[in-house]
């Protein structure tokens, strides 16, 4: 069964090193997050996961790294300076500030008052300046969402690679909201990290493409471990969608406190690649066509049968990185009764995303024979390139077991006296299964090898 507590998660994070408090010794800084030694493994892993299914795995598909620091006419022209903006609500009585749309009942959720101010918009994107003068010809943001950054590199990478129609370009990067209230750990962060795909089309073909991606963003989020049960799409009502938005569904997970997004696929039609263009040139955008105009700033492909200049329309499969590692911490965690009586708790991470890959124990710390081999082995797994492996010589095998239960390490191999008095084999103990079984040390590799190729 997954995590029924978001307690219980928080205090297995901070317990074994996945997510802290950001500037915790100093009191913290709200809705601000680091991810520790086992948290930053699992994240990366989550994150390779998205690219190879997204980039290698796709013929269809380029990467981009771009920068957070955009420049303001980027997020004017987007329209985001405008309508960013959620709606903020003082309470009178304790002072405290809400989300109007997060209320129930238009009741103060701390003190329970009614005596709230009217909603007024609040924009949420972090302001800077560039340089040492502070005036509005040196403001910058830190950008609120990664998509940006793609559209405005659309011609970079259309002339750098010569792609047609459909094809995509896929970012995994950090982005900013000053959120009005950040609560439930890491769901609503104001430093958050997108996976995002903006996939261009023809127009015309653009609903098709939005079904088709629902369904492999569903589909993924099955395969890296999250139950169907737990998983819900849900279409947003026509004047819920966001300003760029004809059609969006979101990817409902079953978090500790309630059913929420964790990714949201949006048909972003031609708006940002016009509005980014229309800034630049005079055209009508309702068309869709631009006709045989020659620019280096027009965000458009030009058709090669036609010569017609035709603005794509987006498709957007936008995941938070933040919100992956909650949902699958929650789908992971469970609680074991065991036949002796005693409970353990297991993190039952797909092997590819579990942040230790195999720990190599030695049954004593002070047999350096013993020490040396279990090195050695480590060393040997390290070499095949599956992610971590430790090696640990804390001397009590059952209390080792158990901790890595507790952090999804699924393979524990140890190296005990038969191994180096006997006959050279060592005992795999699986996490799931408990099950124990004798190996020679030679046949290792292999089978680690085989294990995570069909793990
Ligand atoms: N480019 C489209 C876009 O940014 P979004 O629905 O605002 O759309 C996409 O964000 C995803 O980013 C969400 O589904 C969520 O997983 C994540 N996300 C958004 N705001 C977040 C926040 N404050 N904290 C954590 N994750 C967030």
């Amino acid at each position: 069964m997954a995590a029924q507590s978001m307690e219980e998660l928080v205090a297995l994070c901070k317990r074994r090193g996945f997510i802290f408090q950001a500037s915790d010794i100093y009191g913290g800084l709200q809705g601000v997050y680091d991810y520790g030694p086992l948290g930053v493994e699992l994240k990366n892993n989550l994150k390779a996961a998205w690219w190879r299914a997204m980039v290698y795995e796709r013929d269809d598909v380029e990467g981009l790294d771009a920068a957070i620091l955009t420049n303001r006419a980027v997020l004017k022209y987007s329209g985001h300076e405008n309508t960013f903006s959620d709606p903020l609500v003082d309470c009178r009585n304790c002072k405290s500030r809400w989300r109007a749309d997060h209320l129930q009942d238009s009741k103060c959720p701390s003190c329970g008052s009614t005596d709230l101010t009217e909603p007024r918009a609040f924009n949420l994107m972090f302001k800077t300046h560039i340089g040492p003068v502070e005036d509005e010809e040196s403001i910058a943001y830190l950008r609120p969402e990664t998509a940006q950054s793609t559209f405005v590199n659309f011609k970079n990478v259309l002339d750098s690679t010569s792609r047609r129609l459909p094809f995509g370009i896929a970012q995994i990067g950090k982005a900013f909201r000053n959120e009005i209230t950040c609560r439930n750990f890491i769901f609503r962060v104001r430093e958050l990290e997108q996976m995002e795909l903006e996939y261009f089309v023809e127009p015309g073909s653009d609903e098709e493409w939005h079904s088709r991606w629902i369904e492999m963003r569903l589909d993924w989020w099955v395969r890296q471990g999250l139950s169907e049960n737990n998983l819900k799409l849900e279409q947003h009502a026509k004047e819920a969608l966001s300003h760029y938005s004809k059609a969006t569904t979101d990817i409902m997970y079953r978090f500790p406190h309630g059913l929420e997004e964790l990714e949201g696929i949006a048909n972003r039609t031609d708006f940002d690649l016009g509005s980014h263009t229309r800034n630049q040139q005079d055209y009508d955008i309702q068309a869709n066509v631009i006709e045989n105009r020659e620019s280096n700033s027009k965000l458009a492909i030009q058709d090669l049968a036609t010569k017609q200049w035709i603005v794509p329309f987006v498709i957007e499969p936008a995941a938070g990185v933040d919100r992956g590692v909650l949902a699958l911490m929650t789908e992971a965690y469970r609680i074991e009764e065991l036949e002796n009586g005693s409970k353990r708790t297991v993190l039952g991470l797909a092997p590819h995303l579990a942040p230790i890959k195999v720990a190599v124990l030695s049954l004593r710390r002070n047999v350096p024979e013993m020490v040396e081999k279990a090195k050695e082995i480590k060393r040997t797994l390290q070499s095949l390139g599956l992610g971590r492996i430790l090696f640990e010589d804390t001397g009590n095998i059952g209390k080792g077991y158990r901790r890595h239960d507790e952090v999804g390490t699924p393979i524990c191999v140890t190296v005990d006296f038969q191994t180096i008095q006997e006959d050279d084999t060592v005992t795999i103990r699986d996490r799931d299964s408990m099950t124990q079984e004798r190996l020679p040390a030679a046949e290792l590799s292999e089978y680690v090898r085989t294990y995570f190729r069909t793990g």
